[in-house]
């Protein structure tokens, strides 16, 4: 069975407090947005027609999201889930399943060089590298890509 499900707008306030994690903001290296900021986003992304977007759920319980958008002619991907839920598995069979339910290649994740579980999750779901660089803040990300 799988662990994606539609999002409703429920489920925002609990990926709201997912992002606000401290610990997980560091991971991410991205910086929590206010409560007003954070739903403003989602309002845009969910009535962008070119972002799709999921929640990833586990025994009932939101534990995260996910999503793929277009940005500058390439197809990004990017998930987050919530700390009590790290180390299940959670990521790797959220993006296994969009990589199946998204026909678009190359699908494409940035991430920060320090990120490891998410590096891990990209491998094991056959992303990779293809690029590394160093962004204006001086932080090193690097691309990866399922094609
Ligand atoms: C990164 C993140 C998505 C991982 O989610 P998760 O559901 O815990 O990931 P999974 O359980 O599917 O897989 C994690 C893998 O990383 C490994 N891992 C975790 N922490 C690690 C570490 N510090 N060093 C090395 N590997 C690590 C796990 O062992 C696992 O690999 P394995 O199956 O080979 O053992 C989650 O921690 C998160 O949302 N973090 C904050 C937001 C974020 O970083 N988003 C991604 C931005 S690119």
């Amino acid at each position: 069975m799988g662990v994606l499900r539609e999002v409703v707008e429920a489920d925002l306030p609990v990926f709201y407090e997912h992002q606000r994690d401290p610990e997980a903001t560091a991971m991410a290296a991205f910086p929590s947005r206010d409560r007003d900021a954070f739903m403003a986003h989602w309002a845009r992304t969910l009535a962008n027609d070119s972002a799709l977007t999921w929640t990833i759920v586990c025994d009932g319980e939101v534990a995260g999201n996910i999503g793929c958008w277009e940005a500058d002619g390439r197809m990004l991907v990017g998930y987050w889930i919530g700390r009590e839920f790290w180390g299940r598995g959670l990521a790797t069979a959220a993006l296994a399943e969009v990589a199946e339910i998204v026909d678009t290649r190359p699908v494409q994740a940035e991430v920060v060089t320090t990120n490891v579980a998410s590096i891990r999750v990209l491998e094991k779901c056959g992303f990779i590298q293809v690029a590394a660089h160093v962004g204006d803040d001086g932080i090193e990300e690097l691309v990866l890509e399922l094609r």
